[in-house]
């Protein structure tokens, strides 16, 4: 099965191939990711005209792009995948009908897929692990432990309550006077600082939370940057190291407390975790979240960066999933700006 997917519902313009055989096994026969970044980098953050603007652009040519380097034309496919949501509107919108366009024209299956699922469901792609497993979802627009129990069953165990974690490397950066996108450059800056000359809170909500709270974090790196100002280079750096250390300690201590849970729930003695999501690239998180693995015996998965971040790979192999499950949805299928990754948010089968 051939599947092409097209992910546009943030700031990357991206369209791939991806193939499923009748065991299941996934394989990416192409991935091309066509980053905005230098678009919305002038104003620090995406600007959600500019980027529905820039996918229609690139989107042709990037899914041309995508079918070359695979070696396969539109008639060669057996559907069509795109996100359908959550993320910014009118780039979704872009995707969508796209996808909707081939749909019709090449009589193929649509696959409206939640942006989220398919983040969910990389691990299957690159690891080919079995349902369930727990998976902790870390980008800039989100911060979730799900349970995920099967396709389209998914069950949130924990969220952030204000910013998300990807939201809070972005802000400190900016508070630093980093570049944009924060979090490779905080994690840039924090290899040369020392975590200890710095103390900041470590909001945990309570003994059994599995919700974050970030915001406070966030007052916490401004209050102390203001009062070291002007920031020398060692001053950003330690800031740096402090704020990471910090999250680090903060995503291992739920880690764990989900893990607990996950497995009281399901049964299963040695769950997996996968890490999911542009924040999984951190170094040090990875690093916290493989001790607390290695602890209570549990698998650690983190697909590779280029898979963790936004990509094409994600949406089709989501759409491969639901298609080989008969999940197909018709050309009327709505773009979501919100859509919750529960179960009855996921469309079911026929719908
Ligand atoms: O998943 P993603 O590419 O886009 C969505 O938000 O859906 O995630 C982007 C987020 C940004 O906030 C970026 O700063 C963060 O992931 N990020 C990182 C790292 N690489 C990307 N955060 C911490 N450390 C990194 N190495
Ligand atoms: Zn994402």
């Amino acid at each position: 099965m051939l599947i092409l997917g097209i992910e546009t519902s943030c700031d990357e313009t991206a369209a791939a191939v991806v193939a499923r055989d009748a065991e299941g096994r996934g394989r990416i026969l192409s991935n091309v990711v066509h980053s905005q970044l230098d678009e919305h980098a002038p104003f620090g953050g995406v600007v959600p005209e500019i980027a529905a603007r820039a996918h229609v652009e690139a989107l042709d040519g990037i899914v041309a792009h995508a079918l070359v380097e695979a070696g396969i034309g539109f008639a060669d496919l057996d559907g069509v995948a795109a996100t359908a949501g959550p993320g910014l509107i009118g780039g979704v919108l872009v995707g969508l009908m796209s996808a909707k366009g081939i749909a019709l024209v090449h009589g193929l299956p649509l696959l409206a897929v939640n942006h989220l699922e398919g983040h969910a469901l990389t691990a299957r792609l690159t690891d080919g692990i079995a349902f369930p497993y727990l998976l902790l979802l870390v980008s800039g627009g989100h911060t979730q432990f799900v349970a995920v129990e099967a396709l389209g069953r998914y069950r949130r165990l924990g969220t952030t309550i204000d910013d998300a974690l990807g939201e809070a490397f972005d802000k400190t950066a900016k508070l630093l006077g980093l570049a944009y996108p924060g979090g490779p450059a905080v994690e840039r800056a924090a290899l040369d600082g020392d975590p200890t000359r710095f103390t900041l809170p470590r909001p945990l909500l309570g003994r059994d939370s599995l919700d974050f709270s970030l915001s406070g974090l966030k007052t916490a790196v401004r209050q102390v940057a203001q009062a070291a100002a002007p920031l020398t280079d060692r001053d950003v750096a330690d800031i740096a190291a402090a704020f990471q250390a910090t999250v680090a300690e903060i995503v291992a201590i739920k880690a764990r407390r989900a893990l607990a849970a996950f497995s009281a729930q399901t049964g299963v003695a040695a769950p997996v975790l996968v890490v999911a999501g542009g924040v999984a690239a951190n170094k040090a998180i990875g690093t916290a979240l493989r001790a607390v693995a290695e602890a209570v015996g549990a698998g650690l998965v983190v697909p590779p960066a280029r898979l963790c971040t936004d990509n094409g790979a994600m949406i089709a192999w989501a759409g491969a999933e639901r298609l080989a499950a008969g999940l197909v949805d018709g050309l009327d299928a709505p773009a979501r700006a919100r859509w919750p990754l529960d179960a009855d948010a996921v469309p079911k089968l026929g719908s």
